[in-house]
């Protein structure tokens, strides 16, 4: 099966002014005196965080750190359950953690990824994702900033790939199988 590049679902545009929105949502809902710290999922989340948190006020207390889980499973399902590949580098105790994702699909690998941060005791945690794919939803995730719904296809760009590939590209595009 090769794959090729089909039309653009979400371009450049409409991304960076969704996530200027997002980021002053944030901002607002966390207080600027109440620092947090922005963990990102690698890796197709850091190319969305990178952007989000600087749109976020510069007298804003925002640290970053990322974490890299893989979902045990075949190759188009995840178990949800996570191997962690690289852990967090600072502890995140008593923090108030946002959690950053690309997309969530069934909200196996971000339900499982979520358990495991609570059990590091923050004191919050919240979670923001770029896309939700939520007609595939197995396992209920509380979403706190969701950046657009999308349809049950399969995209690329902007951090996400296909095999590895495409994750360069500045727009979300789908990807036709053939
Ligand atoms: P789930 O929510 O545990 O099923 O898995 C979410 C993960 O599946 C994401 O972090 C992506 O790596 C991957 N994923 C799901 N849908 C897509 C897609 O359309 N394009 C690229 N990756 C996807």
């Amino acid at each position: 099966m090769s794959y090729r590049l089909g039309e653009v679902i979400l371009s450049r545009e409409t991304i960076s002014r969704r996530v200027k929105e997002m980021a002053a949502e944030i901002a607002n809902d966390n207080g600027r005196d109440k620092g947090i710290v922005v963990v990102g999922i690698l890796t197709g989340a850091a190319f969305f965080l990178t952007d989000l948190v600087r749109e976020m006020p510069e007298d804003m207390d925002v640290r970053v750190d990322f974490m890299s889980v893989a979902s045990y499973g075949d190759n188009t399902t995840s178990s949800g359950v996570v191997r962690i590949f690289h852990d967090l580098k600072s502890s995140i105790e008593g923090k108030n953690v946002l959690v950053v994702e690309d997309i969530v699909d069934s909200g196996l690998t971000l339900s499982h990824l979520i358990e495991l941060l609570n059990g590091r005791h923050p004191a919050s945690l919240k979670v923001c994702v770029l896309l939700d794919k939520y007609e595939r939803r197995k396992t209920e995730v509380n979403v706190d900033y969701c950046g657009f719904r999308i349809p049950d296809k399969f995209v690329v760009g902007y951090g996400l790939d296909c095999a590895g590939m495409w994750r360069h590209l500045k727009d979300i595009k789908y990807v036709i199988e053939e």
